[in-house]
């Protein structure tokens, strides 16, 4: 097995003692060694420490920072505009994706490499010109996306579905506000769950840091918990 990513080229074998190298056990309930942690990813990889292995710096720095987006927010905004999800019972009608959602957005729609950070550390630098992107796109087999490993039936396992693309149509919608006067949903949603700003948003179900109840959801969604804490189906 050869795994090929940027200019870095290891053995299989190579790369399974990367894999050993890291042990999320210790960690359970933590952002390091989860799949937000960049710096675990890239050693994974075999890439190395492009940022000293920090593993908030791929999201926030704690000078310089682009405040006007997030807390002590270090990646560029998402400029794209998106395909909204569209439905002929909806209450509310979504609007583009709120500033919360956008910072998901910054890695998710694929736009924007994961490693492309506004305020670099002081350490170990390496501007690798090959960034991988979040996205899976067929027509371009030779550029260096995570979808060009990770596609259905591919050796590095399907994570496509964690590549949204500017077409959120077929997502649960965000940026949507909370309707405040309708039965068909709670009033107010359990405590369970966050607005923001009155309105759903990628944050309202997820919590970034916190790999415990996978795929990062704030809550359970045993029973449909998640779903029932904001409609009263
Ligand atoms: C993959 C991106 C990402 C990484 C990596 C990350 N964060 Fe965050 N962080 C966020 C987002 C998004 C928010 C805003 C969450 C919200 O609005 O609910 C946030 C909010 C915060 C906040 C304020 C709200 C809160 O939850 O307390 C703190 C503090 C914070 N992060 C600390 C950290 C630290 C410390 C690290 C590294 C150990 C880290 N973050 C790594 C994305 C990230
Ligand atoms: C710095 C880039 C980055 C940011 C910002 C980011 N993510 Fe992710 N996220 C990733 C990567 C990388 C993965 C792993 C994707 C894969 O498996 O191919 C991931 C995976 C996930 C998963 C799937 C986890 C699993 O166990 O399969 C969820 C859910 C998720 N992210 C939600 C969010 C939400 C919600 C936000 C914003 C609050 C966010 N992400 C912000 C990079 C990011
Ligand atoms: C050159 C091919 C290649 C590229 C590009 C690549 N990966 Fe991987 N990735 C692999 C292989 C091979 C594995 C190991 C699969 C195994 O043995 O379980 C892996 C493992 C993973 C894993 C852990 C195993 C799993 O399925 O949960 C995650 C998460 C992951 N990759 C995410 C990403 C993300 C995110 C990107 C883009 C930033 C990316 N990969 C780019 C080849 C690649
Ligand atoms: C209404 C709640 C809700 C909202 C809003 C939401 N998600 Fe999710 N998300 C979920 C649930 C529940 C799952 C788990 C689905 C499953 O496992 O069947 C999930 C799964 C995911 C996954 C893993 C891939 C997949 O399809 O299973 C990613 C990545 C993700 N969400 C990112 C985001 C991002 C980015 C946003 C904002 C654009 C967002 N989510 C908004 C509830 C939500
Ligand atoms: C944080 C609150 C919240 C959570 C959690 C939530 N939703 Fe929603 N959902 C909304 C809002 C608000 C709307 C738009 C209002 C409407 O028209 O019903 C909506 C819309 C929808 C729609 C589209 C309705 C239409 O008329 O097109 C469906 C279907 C849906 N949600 C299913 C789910 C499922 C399944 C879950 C659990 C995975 C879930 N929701 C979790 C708040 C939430």
């Amino acid at each position: 097995m050869l795994i090929q990513l940027g200019k870095i080229v290891v053995t299989g074998v190579a790369f399974l003692i990367a894999l050993g190298c890291i042990s999320t056990d210790a960690l359970a309930g933590t952002i390091v060694g989860s799949k937000h942690d960049l710096a675990y990813l890239e050693d994974l990889h075999g890439i190395g420490n492009s940022y000293n292995d920090e593993v908030c710096i791929y999201c926030h720095t704690p000078h310089n920072a682009d405040q006007s987006q997030g807390p002590l927010w270090n990646r560029p905004a998402p400029t794209v505009s998106y395909t909204l999800y569209a439905s002929e019972t909806l209450i509310e009608l979504p609007g583009q994706p709120g500033p919360a959602s956008l910072l998901c957005l910054s890695c998710h729609d694929g736009t924007i490499a994961v490693d492309t950070i506004i305020e670099m550390p002081n350490v170990n630098v390496i501007i690798d010109k090959n960034h991988p992107k979040m996205r899976y796109d067929p027509t371009n087999p030779g550029i260096m996306d995570c979808g060009t490993c990770h596609y259905p039936g591919a050796p590095g396992g399907n994570h496509v579905r964690s590549y949204f693309g500017t077409n959120l149509s077929n997502q649960h919608p965000v940026g949507i506000v909370y309707n405040t006067s309708t039965p068909r949903l709670r009033q107010p949603p359990a405590e369970t769950v966050k607005l923001v700003n009155g309105k759903v948003e990628c944050t309202s179900c997820h919590n970034v840091h916190d790999p415990e109840i996978e795929p990062f959801l704030i809550t359970d969604n045993a029973g449909s918990a998640l779903c029932f804490a904001c409609h009263a189906k």
